[in-house]
């Protein structure tokens, strides 16, 4: 039976494999993330900019912190959510000025506080459960502030990008095994319709690495690398991106 996407960071080894491995120093996920973060920082400073109150952040499905402890320091208040302790006891060394909680929001929706000026949530809704997103999303849709407020997403396997194929091919040649490969997919178009089901309008739109991930296992790496840094950013590439960065308002 495939694994849930709840349980499937709550042993050591996963976390382990999630710092050690996909966020190795020169991984394709640490190269991509090298275009994403300042994205990202720009965001929460224009922000910072136009509201002259204190913002208050929460990081949902925080995991190990990777995202929060950037975020952490360009706002006032941080919390982060995820439901496994082994990924949260890893992100309080990263994140020491953060509100850190292990839980399940829908379960106990007292997890979360009210009025988040903005919300942001990686590399959790292309492999949670379509049931699991929608109801996750439509909790986090509760408690932003609204207006005004942000929800910062991705979708890191766009279904319209170069990484399709080596998904398709992936599929077929595991379609015998019971492995708990993460294959999921899903377009543009699709994901903008399930953040309008929950309530969110994109607003802007970015995208990271068109590129194949299989040539920064080859020598041809580097020139992948310029390529994707060329066409990063918020452009007529963003939907053909495999990473898509969604900043989406209450609606
Ligand atoms: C791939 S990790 C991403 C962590 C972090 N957001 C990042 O981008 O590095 C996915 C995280 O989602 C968490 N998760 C999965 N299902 C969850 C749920 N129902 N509620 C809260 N967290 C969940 C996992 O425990 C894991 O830490």
């Amino acid at each position: 039976m495939p694994i849930s996407y709840a349980n499937r960071f709550q042993q050591p080894d996963a976390v382990a494999a999630y710092e050690a491995d996909e966020y190795a120093a020169d991984s394709y996920a640490s190269r991509i993330w090298q275009l994403e973060r300042p994205v990202l920082e720009q965001i929460l400073k224009k922000l910072r900019r136009e509201n002259p109150g204190p913002l208050r952040l929460l990081d949902f499905a925080c995991g190990t912190g990777r995202v929060l402890a950037v975020l952490e320091p360009l706002v006032d208040e941080a919390e982060g959510i995820d439901i496994s302790g082994n990924m949260v006891a890893v992100a309080q060394a990263k994140c020491p000025k953060a509100w850190l909680r292990v839980g399940d929001i829908l379960a106990r929706p007292d997890l979360l506080g009210k009025n988040y000026d903005v919300i942001s949530s990686f590399r959790f809704l292309l492999n949670a459960e379509p049931e699991m997103r929608r109801r996750v999303l439509c909790q986090l849709r509760t408690v932003v502030r609204e207006p005004g407020g942000l929800l910062l997403v991705n979708i890191h396997g766009n279904s319209r990008s170069l990484r399709h194929p080596a998904i398709l091919w992936r599929r077929w040649r595991e379609r015998t095994e019971q492995k708990n490969t993460m294959l999921n997919e899903m377009s543009p178009a699709e994901a903008r319709q399930l953040l309008a089901a929950c309530g969110f309008e994109i607003v802007h739109q970015f995208g990271f690495g068109i590129m194949p991930p299989t040539l920064y296992r080859t020598p041809l790496r580097r020139i992948a690398h310029a390529v994707d840094k060329m066409f990063a950013g918020e452009n007529g590439w963003s939907s053909c991106s495999i990473d898509m960065l969604f900043v989406c308002r209450p609606c």
